[in-house]
């Protein structure tokens, strides 16, 4: 049987938002209740003109709400997690059996109506603003700023909103700070920084259904210029950056995986095409790329030798990630050669200059050399590598993470207000895993 639909049009449908929930103590019991304001009201909601396919019909009109937030609250003194929604509407469902079971179609849709300036103030969340680090100029870690009064990051289509539980500190990040990558990333300022983040979904865009409210994810948010990052209370996300939060892994851990998880992952895999039984050395073996790199060398792609550099006292820690540790500066070729007499099957350096002149030297014949830190490695024969966001690439990761392949090693955190201190830390170059930056729900 078909139903033409139109048949179920014309309604008229008020807007609401909740603009805010309030802890209360109900009979001495702490709560929350919500606040709601009538944003608008909807008429002439017009009917979607195709035909549906039902054995019975029943047109029943629904509530339709959005998420937009998830807020910090407590319930009978347990702190918990509560949903700020949205009514976006009523929508008719047309339901009815069939051999497949209950077909649901959304038939009706609200028109468009010019919005009231209300509207626009209270009508979307644009009115809400956000904690966020930000800087206005190229400098130092100086010009960093703590804000409370960000605006609220736009959300498009293939986007969804995240709130921020962590964000991860790159050497991108104040490198991009200081104007060094001025040209290749062009700034529009007042800047966001951070491209890693993980965080809990809010909203998803319209085009969304990867992800629905709630789902703790992970992402490299890296577009082609910079301006909205991570170290906010929220940050949109495209989802061809995200991947869903490793389950074993914290909020702070699993923050410091997207960048330097992708760029191990595709510099082995992809530029260096490790193979099982092979040699490979991996310089900075102690920091954020190199850490991953060296246990994705041994442990996912097989190779039967890491050579790492580090400084003697990380020495322990790279053994611990499957690597065999080699002091790095002046005689480090000599030392790695002693470890690989009969020369190594691919280097992958993250320090450039005089490492990565000597080390395209101890490669056996045909070996590969990639460079994520000097294009001069192009001259050498070798490849320079930009990793990109990638989402099947960081569910892969996200899934090695929670099959224990390797792990993410935090050694420093910093609440949000404190970003400027973790920039500067980074910046000494003397990073043991990854230095995260927290965003407080309290
Ligand atoms: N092109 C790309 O797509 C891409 C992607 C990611 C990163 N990068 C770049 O790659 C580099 C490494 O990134 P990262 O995140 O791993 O940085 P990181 O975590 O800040 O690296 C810190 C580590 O570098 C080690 N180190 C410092 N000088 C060294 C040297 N001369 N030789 C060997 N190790 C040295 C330190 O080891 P000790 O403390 O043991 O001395 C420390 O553990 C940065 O320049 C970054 O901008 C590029």
């Amino acid at each position: 049987m078909v139903v033409p639909v139109v048949l179920v049009c014309r309604v008229t449908v008020a807007v609401v938002q909740k603009v805010d929930v309030v802890a209360v103590l109900d009979g001495r019991v702490p709560a929350a209740v919500s606040v709601y304001v009538l944003v608008g009201v909807v008429r002439h909601v017009s009917a979607g003109l195709a035909l549906v396919p039902v054995a019975a019909v029943g047109a029943v009109q629904v509530t339709v709400v959005r998420v937009v937030d998830v807020v910090a609250v407590r319930h009978l003194g347990v702190a918990a997690v509560g949903a700020v929604q949205v009514l976006v509407g009523r929508v008719f469902l047309v339901k009815g059996g069939s051999a497949h079971g209950i077909h649901i179609y959304p038939a009706i849709r609200l028109a468009s109506r010019p919005r009231t300036p209300e509207c626009r103030t209270l009508g979307n969340r644009r009115v809400r603003h956000m904690k966020a680090i930000t800087y206005s100029r190229y400098g130092g870690p100086d010009v960093l700023e703590y804000t409370e009064d960000a605006p609220d990051p736009k959300v498009g289509p293939d986007s969804v909103l995240i709130k921020v539980r962590a964000a991860s500190v790159n050497p991108v990040d104040w490198k991009c700070r200081e104007g060094y990558l001025d040209g290749l990333l062009d700034p529009v300022f007042p800047v966001v920084p951070g491209w890693d983040v993980s965080g809990v979904v809010v909203r998803p865009g319209v085009s969304v259904s990867e992800y629905a409210v709630g789902d703790e994810v992970i992402g490299y948010v890296r577009e082609d210029f910079l301006s909205r990052g991570t170290f906010a209370e929220y940050v949109a996300a495209p989802v061809r950056t995200l991947a869903r939060k490793p389950r074993n892994l914290s909020f702070e851990e699993a923050a410091g995986l997207p960048l330097v998880g992708l760029t191990a992952y595709q510099v082995l895999s992809k530029a260096l095409r490790v193979r099982t039984g092979e040699t490979v050395l991996v310089h900075a073996a102690a920091g954020g790329v190199g850490s991953v790199a060296v246990q994705l060398a041994r442990r996912h792609l097989g190779a039967a030798h890491v050579i790492g550099t580090a400084s003697v006292h990380n020495h322990d820690f790279v053994r611990e990630l499957g690597g065999d540790p080699v002091t790095y500066g002046a005689g480090m070729a000599d030392r790695v050669r002693k470890l690989a007499p009969g020369g190594v099957d691919a280097v992958f350096d993250t320090v450039g200059g005089d490492t990565l002149r000597d080390s395209a030297e101890l490669l056996v014949p045909g070996g590969r050399l990639v460079s994520i830190a000097d294009p001069e490695v192009v001259g050498l024969g070798g490849t320079y590598y930009f990793v990109r966001p990638d989402a099947v690439d960081l569910q892969h990761l996200s899934e090695l993470a929670e099959h224990h392949v390797f792990s993410l090693h935090v050694s420093e955190t910093f609440p949000l207000e404190r970003a400027a201190e973790a920039h500067r830390l980074n910046a000494e170059g003397r990073t043991r895993g990854k230095i995260v930056v927290t965003v407080d729900w309290g």
